[in-house]
């Protein structure tokens, strides 16, 4: 690809598609947004400096907008905010927050909660500990239920430290089975907290919204009453927003959607507006309180020792902050909306015309299922699609026989309406 302004790519051969997956998740407001690439001009005033000893105003800036528009912590008032942790993708991020939470509880005097809990089918990243926390071993061949278990971190199972999981309810339109899907994950649940939950560090999952797994929903309410669960127990609840954050669900952050408050989130993908790699680990302050030295000495081993050489880049903390200041001036959620409202109607169409199930969507996401049902990653209906969607001008990358659309918002209503009729003409006729 040598090109891309808004919701477009070209290619070597002056070939254009529409990006209709914001080149995996990250692209937002469009490619080529002014108002993001006015804000490269920080290089100009600082384009770098090593985050330890130093900051600088726009990572200043970015930590206090993220604090003033994350769900606030409970109880919040001037001592237990959102701390914010710098680091450069979303995988570092998940890494940032396993380590946290593990470091947490041996400064807290609970040095035996080392167990890690996560969700079926969830996917963190791909160093060592975020993929221990998401699917490692291949997945059944005959079922919809987790797109994950490609088998992509099997080599690596040796190096993966030991993670429980609990099974993820899945809700599509139509749906009928998801009261008891529910039911059973709880019931899962609160055997392994009868179990382990005091030896229990964290529980970390992508709430609302699994990505890599499938496009696949849950319901809010299920949310809270695992988060209720887990609470009871005391066990640090890590939500990876990587993908979640930044409207993916229709409302700036997928905690918005739930009562109960996460006690470290994990952004990346949308907050750096498509443009430059960023990642954040936000903590709340009662955590980060573990980590404080005595202010007159202050104690390295109680520290987080944890740097990357661009941790903070201020060009891409920049970036970020004119991202964040579209969604209030450019009325992105709005937009995002009305994506939203056009996804519904597209997908009851071939929904009614029997051309695919499971239908599903959320804010500017839209996912469903075509053909026999199966686990496989690289089923032939992955590949036959991506390449005849490609040919007649969209990006694709579906899993198996799932396909999903996550466009910038700046994909206009036509063009939107042109994908679905492109891909019911060649696709899935
Ligand atoms: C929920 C989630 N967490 C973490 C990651 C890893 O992010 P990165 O690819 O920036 O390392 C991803 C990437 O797809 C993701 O979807």
């Amino acid at each position: 690809m040598v090109k891309a302004k808004d919701a477009y790519v070209w290619d070597m051969q002056g070939n254009r598609y529409i990006d209709a997956i914001g080149s995996w998740w990250v692209n937002i407001h469009g490619h080529g947004h002014p108002v993001l690439t006015t804000a490269l001009r920080q290089a100009i005033q600082l384009d770098h400096i090593q985050f330890a000893g130093a900051t600088h105003p726009q990572a200043v800036l970015l930590a206090k907008q993220l604090d003033a528009h994350y769900p606030s912590p409970p109880c919040k008032d001037a001592s237990n905010h959102w701390r914010t942790f710098y680091s450069d993708n979303g995988s570092t991020a998940v890494e940032v927050a396993l380590k946290i939470a593990y470091q947490y509880w041996q400064q807290a005097d609970e040095p035996n909660r080392t167990r890690f809990l996560a969700m079926q089918g969830g996917y963190h990243g791909d160093t060592v500990g975020a993929m221990s926390v998401g699917p490692i071993t291949k997945g059944p061949v005959n079922n919809d239920d987790d797109y994950t278990s490609n088998g992509f971190a099997e080599p690596f199972a040796p190096l993966c430290f030991p993670v429980d999981r609990i099974p993820y309810p899945e809700h599509y339109w139509g749906n009928d089975a998801i009261d008891q899907a529910e039911a059973d994950s709880l019931d899962a649940l609160d055997k392994y907290l009868d179990q382990h939950g005091h030896n229990t560090a964290a529980f970390i999952a992508e709430p609302i919204l699994q990505g890599a797994g499938g496009m696949r929903l849950s319901r809010s309410q299920y949310w809270d009453a695992v988060l209720e669960r887990l609470a009871a127990y005391n066990i640090v609840v890590i939500f990876d927003e990587v993908l979640t954050g930044f409207g993916r669900t229709g409302k700036l952050f997928a905690a918005e959607h739930l009562t109960n408050r996460p006690h470290i989130v994990c952004l990346s993908k949308g907050l750096t507006g498509g443009v430059l790699p960023l990642g954040v680990t936000l903590v709340q302050n009662s955590l980060y309180q573990a980590f404080h030295g005595d202010g007159a000495s202050p104690q390295a081993s109680h520290a987080f020792l944890h740097g990357h050489s661009f941790t903070g880049n201020p060009i891409a903390c920049a970036v970020a902050n004119a991202s964040l200041q579209l969604f209030e001036h450019d009325n992105t959620l709005q937009k995002i909306a009305a994506m939203a409202a056009l996804h519904t109607e597209q997908l009851t169409a071939l929904h009614d015309k029997g051309l695919i199930y499971r239908p599903r969507t959320i804010g500017p996401m839209a996912a469903f299922n075509m053909g026999q049902p199966t686990a496989r990653y690289d089923h032939p209906l992955r590949q036959t699609l991506t390449q005849q969607a490609q040919h007649n001008g969209i990006l694709l990358r579906p899993w198996g026989n799932t396909a999903y659309f996550l466009p910038p918002v700046c994909l206009s209503p036509q063009d939107l309406t042109w994908v679905y009729t492109t891909l019911q003409a060649h696709c899935l006729s």
